[in-house]
């Protein structure tokens, strides 16, 4: 029985190491040009391999991230079950970004990047934590534990879910009306939302228009959500004031693309959060021994949902 690690030989390493020792019985291999595909029970990949279909035995389809949208799930035999990343490390990695993304938008960083690269100095006006609104598209893993951090702040808090969420000293919505009025009390817009058919193309030119004057935009989900062209469209016309943004589309994001040079948004390369090897590897084997025992994993994905 093997455990197929197909990605990248350093974090491989831990968690060979890691496996041996949770679950001893298993044979681990990294390198799919040396594995019996037959012996495959369980595989942990960012793609999907597109001779997957050889993998007969294959029981359980990990993600080496949080995100199982690069799986392309409906086209994945229906007997294998899909496992997205459900670990600590991504979560604080995920805490510090957002943190640190909101409190830049909060404290006009944008703003004063440009001014020094024009040798400016000039104060802004500078409202109080209290009278900046936080709201948080998506109340799962990730959602839940940034709107945490973000609690001591006292910024006042709301997220949106599609499903009825209720969280201390967090104003929740959900559904079509729900987002609404998420939005119209939203001053920071945070995405955390999985990429779906309902959540591609959701950050457009409508949505800004529902968020008040002055808002700004930290995109941590995918770059297919969001409208590159309607952000820039509200940036310059100043209903945004900045954006904060860790995924595009396409990624990388071309060097020529206008938001690079854009003086309201900070750009960084997808590394908002990035799964922490020691505390996945643990995480995959406790869902293995779930598995062995008859139980769901954590982060099974339900294919009906699409995340
Ligand atoms: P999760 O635990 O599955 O939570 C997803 C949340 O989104 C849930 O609250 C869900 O609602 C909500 N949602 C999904 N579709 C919705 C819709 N159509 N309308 C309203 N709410 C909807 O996911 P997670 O682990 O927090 O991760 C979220 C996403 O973050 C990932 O899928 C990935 O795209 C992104 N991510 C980015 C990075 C990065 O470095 N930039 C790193 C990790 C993850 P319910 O609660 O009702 O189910
Ligand atoms: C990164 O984007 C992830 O999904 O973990």
């Amino acid at each position: 029985m093997t455990f197929l690690f197909n990605s990248d030989a350093e974090r491989g390493a831990i968690f060979r190491e890691v496996l041996a020792r949770e679950l001893p019985d298993l044979s681990f291999e990294i390198d799919p040009a040396n594995v019996d595909v037959e012996t495959v029970r369980y595989m942990i990949t960012w793609l999907v391999p597109p001779d997957l279909g050889a993998y007969r035995n294959l029981e359980l389809l990990f993600s080496i991230g949080a995100g199982i949208d690069q799986f392309k799930a409906a086209s994945l035999p229906a007997e294998v079950k899909i496992v997205r990343m459900v670990e600590g490390g991504i979560v604080r990695m995920m805490q510090e970004y957002v943190t640190l993304a909101v409190l830049a938008l909060h404290r006009n960083w944008p703003v004063y990047l440009d001014q020094q690269r024009q040798q400016r100095w000039r104060a802004i006006e500078q409202p109080r934590a209290q009278q900046r609104r936080v709201g948080v598209l998506g109340l799962g893993m990730l959602g839940q534990a940034v709107l945490e951090r973000l609690k001591p702040f006292g910024f006042p808090l709301s997220g949106w879910s599609r499903s009825p969420r209720a969280i201390d000293e967090v104003t929740t919505h959900h559904g079509a009306d729900g987002l609404n009025r998420l939005l119209e009390t939203t001053d920071i817009l945070i995405c955390l939302l999985p990429l779906t058919n309902e959540t591609r193309g959701l950050l457009n030119a409508e949505l800004f228009a529902k968020l008040p004057q002055g808002a700004a935009l930290v995109q941590t989900g995918r770059g297919p959500q969001l409208d590159q062209a309607a952000l820039l469209a509200a940036l310059d016309s100043g209903h945004l004031s900045g954006a904060v943004l860790d995924v595009t589309a396409p990624e990388p994001l071309p060097t020529d693309h206008p938001l690079w040079r854009h003086p309201r948004v900070l750009i960084t390369p997808h590394v908002a959060s990035v799964t922490q090897p020691e505390s996945a590897a643990l995480a995959v084997a406790e869902n293995i021994k779930r598995h062995r025992a008859g139980l769901d994993p954590v982060g099974l994905v339900d294919r009906s949902r699409g995340y």
